[in-house]
C-alpha cells in the first residue's frame, strides 16, 4: 500500500469508528459496561514489529468501550464540554494539516485563526480590544500564563526582570485571595517558584467566600508595595463568583495586580440574565477562561487575556538565529508556556464561526434554565436537599433521608457518589460543601437537554432508596 493509500485508509477508519461513537452518544451510558475488560485490551511489551496502520487502528477501535461518553449530555462530573460539530470538523483538520502554530512563518494559518480567534473571544466576553491574548492549553495554563505576567509586573516594581534574572533575592511575592480560589492557579503558583502555600485566603465562611474587609487590611498593611489579587469568576461547588468589582476597586486604590479565573463563569457575560456576577472583570489586569468547558472545544483548550502582552513575552519569549523575529502577527509561541503548539485556534475560530455570539448566548441561557430545572427538581423531592442558591450552571445539593445525623448523611453521600459513578448511566462528582458531602453536577455540554438533568435525579433518588434499604 502507498503510504497515501495507508493514510486515507487510516482516516476512514477513525472517521467511521468515530463516527458510530458518536452515533450512540445519545443512548451511551457514561460509563461502559466491561470498562476494565476494554481497558485491559491494552498493555504488554513493545511490540517489536510493527502491525501497520489498519491493524493499530483496528485494535484501539476493539477498545473503545474503555472511554467514558464524556462529550455526551449526562456527563456532569468535573466541568466537562462537548465537542460542537463545526469544532470537530476542524480539530480534525488541525490533526491532518499538523500545523505548528508557533510562528507565522510556521502556520500562517494558524496564527491568523488564533489572532481572529482572540480578537472575537475579546469581543464575546467584553473585554478590551487593546488587551493581548493567547490561546493555552487549558485553564491551568491560561492561570499559568496570567500570573506569570503578574509576577514579571511585581518583579518590575522592584526594579527586576524576573524572566531574565529570576526571583532570587527579591522578598517573596504577596498573593492574596478569598477561599473560591481553584487549586490549579495554585498548582500555577508552585510552577512559577511563587509558592501554593504562599497565598493568603481570606474567606468568611467555610463555602470559601471572600471576605473582603479583611483582604482589604491585608492589603493596606503591604503599605503600597506590590501585590497579586487573585479572584475567582465562578466556583466550583456551587457556580459562586467573587465580587469581582470590588476587587478591581481594590487593585485600583492600592496599586495591585488583579488576575480573574474565569475558567466556566466568564461565560456569564455572554448573558444579560447572569453578567452582572462577572461585572468588573474588564479592569482587571489578567483574565482567564477555558475552551474544553462552555466553548465546547475539544480538549486542550483555554484562553488567557492580558492588559499588557509584553509582560508575557518577557517570560515566554526565546530566541535563537534560526528562529523568526519581528513577525506582522503576534507569534504565539514566545507569548505561552508552549514553544511548538497545536494549532486549537482552528477548532475555536470553527465554533464561533458556526454558531455566532447569539448561538453562545443560547446555549448559556438554556444551560441556566436546565440548572433551574434541575434545582427545582431536588426542592420538590423530599429526599433530596439543595444546598445552595443556583446563581449560574451548578446545582449542589444531597441525598437527604429523614432521620440520619450529619456524619451518616456524609457517609451516605460518599457511598452514593461512588454507587452512581459505577451505575453509569449519568456521572456526577461529590464535594463537600460546608462540611458537607454533596453532589455538584455542573451543566456546560451542548448535548445536554431536560431529559438528561431528570434523568440525574431520579438516578441519585433510585441509588439513594437502594443504598438505604441495603444500610438499615
Ligand atoms: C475555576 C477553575 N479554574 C481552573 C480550572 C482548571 O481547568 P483545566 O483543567 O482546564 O486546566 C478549573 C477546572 O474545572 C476551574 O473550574
Amino acid at each position: 500500500m502507498s503510504a497515501a493509500d495507508e493514510t486515507a485508509a487510516a482516516a476512514r477508519l477513525a472517521f467511521q469508528a468515530a463516527t458510530s461513537w458518536l452515533d450512540a452518544l445519545p443512548d451511551r451510558a457514561v460509563l461502559p459496561e466491561g470498562v476494565d475488560e476494554a481497558v485491559d485490551r491494552f498493555g504488554g511489551p513493545l511490540p517489536e514489529d510493527g502491525a501497520g496502520a489498519a491493524a493499530a487502528l483496528a485494535e484501539l477501535e476493539s477498545g473503545l468501550d474503555a472511554a467514558t461518553a464524556s462529550p455526551g449530555p449526562r456527563f456532569f462530573h468535573f466541568v466537562t464540554g462537548g465537542v460542537t460539530p463545526a469544532a470537530l470538523g476542524a480539530d480534525w483538520l488541525a490533526t491532518a494539516l499538523d500545523q505548528n502554530a508557533f510562528s507565522r512563518v510556521g502556520s500562517p494559518l494558524g496564527t491568523r485563526l488564533e489572532r481572529v480567534a482572540v480578537d472575537w473571544l475579546k469581543d464575546l466576553f467584553e473585554l478590551p480590544a487593546e488587551w493581548g491574548g493567547a490561546l493555552s492549553t487549558g485553564a491551568t495554563t491560561a492561570n499559568l500564563m496570567g500570573l506569570a505576567a503578574a509576577r514579571q509586573w511585581w518583579g518590575e516594581q522592584h526594579g527586576r526582570d524576573v524572566g531574565a534574572e529570576g526571583l532570587a533575592g527579591l522578598p517573596p511575592v504577596p498573593v492574596l485571595a478569598g477561599g473560591f480560589i481553584h487549586p490549579s492557579a495554585l498548582k500555577a503558583l508552585a510552577m512559577l517558584g511563587i509558592g501554593r502555600e504562599r497565598v493568603r485566603i481570606f474567606a468568611r465562611d467555610s463555602a470559601g467566600r471572600l471576605d473582603l474587609p479583611a483582604l482589604e487590611a491585608a492589603l493596606g498593611a503591604l503599605g503600597g508595595g506590590p501585590a497579586v489579587l487573585v479572584g475567582n469568576a465562578g466556583e466550583v461547588n456551587a457556580g459562586e463568583f467573587d465580587p469581582i468589582a470590588a476587587l478591581a476597586d481594590l487593585a485600583e486604590e492600592h496599586g495591585a495586580w488583579l488576575h480573574v479565573d474565569g475558567a466556566f463563569g466568564l461565560f456569564a457575560r455572554l448573558s444579560p440574565r447572569v453578567a452582572q456576577l462577572a461585572e468588573g472583570v474588564e479592569r482587571a489586569h489578567s483574565v482567564i477562561a477555558d475552551g474544553h468547558k462552555w466553548l465546547n472545544v475539544p480538549y486542550d483548550c483555554g484562553f488567557a487575556f492580558v492588559r499588557d502582552t509584553a509582560l508575557l513575552a518577557k517570560v515566554f519569549s526565546l530566541a535563537a538565529a534560526y528562529l523568526p523575529s519581528d513577525e506582522p502577527e503576534p507569534t504565539y509561541g514566545y507569548l505561552t508556556p508552549e514553544s511548538s503548539q497545536r494549532a486549537r485556534a482552528l477548532p475555536v475560530w470553527a465554533a464561533l464561526r458556526a454558531w455566532g455570539r447569539a448561538g453562545y448566548r443560547e446555549l448559556v441561557e438554556r444551560h441556566l434554565d436546565l440548572a433551574r430545572h434541575l434545582a427545582a427538581r431536588v426542592d420538590e423531592a423530599d429526599d433530596l436537599e439543595r444546598l445552595a442558591e443556583v446563581p449560574l450552571n451548578i446545582v449542589c445539593f444531597r441525598y437527604r433521608p429523614a432521620g440520619l445525623d450529619e456524619e451518616e448523611l456524609n457517609d451516605l453521600n460518599a457511598r452514593l457518589g461512588e454507587e452512581v459513578l459505577a451505575d453509569g448511566r449519568v456521572y456526577v462528582g461529590t464535594t463537600s460543601f460546608e462540611g458537607r458531602t454533596a453532589f455538584r453536577p455542573a451543566i456546560v455540554n451542548w448535548r445536554t437537554g431536560e431529559g438528561d438533568v431528570d434523568l440525574l435525579a431520579d438516578v441519585v433518588l433510585e441509588l439513594g432508596a437502594r443504598l438505604l434499604a441495603r444500610t438499615k
